[in-house]
């Protein structure tokens, strides 16, 4: 086994199964029900693996306010973004607490889970946006979400009935469980994790592999589930990775696996969790580069790395590798960053975000110092089918 433990020192498990599962099905049958949406699903079923360990449910009063307030649970340990079951106000007049109710897909109407409702709460939205995401301005994808959401809130610990099926790539779908299982299999003593929303860029690779000098693996573990309608579709992604592992990294030392939760555009906040994540799936380090789970002009450059010294090594437990903005320098001949390279930005091959998809939709492909061409290629086709022209 990886030596870390998980985040609060015990793996959640609420996956209820086999007659257990069978009975509280039936019993869900004469119950109340919320009906939730394909994030809070993911949500749910994230809790119900541990993955979010320690938490067992969706957060109660007093450890919204605290981790709102101070990026900690109520007792203490490191939470930054307060994972939340929102529901109207009649549904939530409806309610009792110490009631048990069953939570069930808007869409398909599949009994996901059931909650022990603990607490049931009005919230200022305005509180939580300038908190969490450090701006109230209803353009910021991750507040305009959060301003969306009825502003009664249900607080407690969930059993999951029913998992959500991957359409596609299921394959790569690993619980942490698993995941430590696959690490120790493989003999990692170190595991370095990887967010992306992104295809894998030159300079996405160069970190990943500059890190990949000092620990025994790469856990690539790009986050597929809700994002912003201009990201990269996640089955695009996956098609890009896997080009990307073939043909430039080495087999033993790395391991694909996907992160189905929704993005935040929490910035620094959302780095914290990422991070306490990762180590919950037994990673004992964590890459945060520039701007980590950013969006537009919200954050500053390092403001995701800055935010770890609010913590102490003891109750993170996770190492976080922190990378200067990183680019591939003419002069040099190499992929650099401002730690290593004494050239200026004429120098430098520097693309945005927007610029390379006007290139990959006009069927352009980015300089192999941007992208690789396998990588670009792929994209040049994703783009065709999302946008066919
Ligand atoms: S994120 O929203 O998931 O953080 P993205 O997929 O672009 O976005 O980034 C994945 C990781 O790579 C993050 O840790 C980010 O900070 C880092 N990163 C992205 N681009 C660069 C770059 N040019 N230089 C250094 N780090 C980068």
């Amino acid at each position: 086994m990886t030596s870390i433990l998980p985040h609060g020192g015990t793996l959640v498990n609420r996956i209820a199964e086999g007659q257990e599962r069978e009975q509280l099905l039936k019993d869900a049958a004469g119950l109340k029900s919320i009906a939730i949406n394909t994030w809070t699903i993911s949500d749910l079923d994230l809790i119900g693996v541990g993955a979010f360990s320690p938490l067992t449910g969706f957060l109660n009063e007093e450890d919204y306010h605290s981790v709102v307030k101070n990026m900690r649970l109520a007792n203490g340990t490191v939470w930054s973004i307060p994972i939340t079951l929102s529901l109207g106000e009649e549904e939530a007049a409806a309610l009792r607490i110490g009631e048990r109710v069953a939570l069930v897909g808007e869409e398909d109407g599949v009994v996901y889970g059931l909650l022990d409702v603990e607490s049931i709460y009005k919230v200022d939205q305005q509180v939580e946006a300038q908190n969490v995401f450090k701006t109230t301005d209803p353009e910021h994808p991750g507040v305009a979400k959060l301003l969306a959401r009825s502003t009664t809130y249900v607080g407690g610990s969930i059993t999951v009935l029913s998992r959500p099926v991957p359409e596609k790539f299921g394959e790569f779908y690993f619980d942490p469980v698993k995941t430590r299982e696959i690490f120790a299999e493989k003999g990692w003593r170190t595991v370095v994790g990887f967010q992306t929303r992104n295809p894998v860029h030159r300079a996405h690779e160069y970190i990943q592999k500059s890190a990949m000098e000092i620990v025994d693996g790469l856990f690539l573990n790009p986050l597929v589930g809700e994002t912003k309608s201009d990201d990269v579709p996640a089955n695009v992604r996956m098609k890009s990775y896997l080009a990307l592992l073939k043909n430039y990294y080495p087999e033993n030392r790395t391991f694909l696996g996907v992160f189905p939760a929704a993005m935040r555009y929490a910035g620094p906040r959302e780095a914290i969790f990422h991070a306490m994540v990762r180590k919950n799936y037994g990673c004992t380090h964590f890459i945060v580069g520039r701007d980590h789970a950013g969006v537009g002009d919200y954050y500053g450059t390092y403001e995701a790395q800055e935010i770890f010294s609010n913590f102490t090594d003891e109750e993170l437990d996770i190492t976080p590798l922190f990378f200067e903005h990183s680019f591939f320098c003419k002069k040099c001949g190499n992929m650099a960053s401002s730690k290593t390279c004494p050239h200026g930005k004429d120098d430098h091959v520097a693309l945005s975000g927007t610029k390379v998809r006007a290139m990959l939709r006009d069927g352009i492909c980015p300089p192999p110092e941007f992208s690789r061409p396998e990588v670009a290629q792929i994209l040049i086709e994703g783009m065709k089918e999302v946008s066919p022209s």
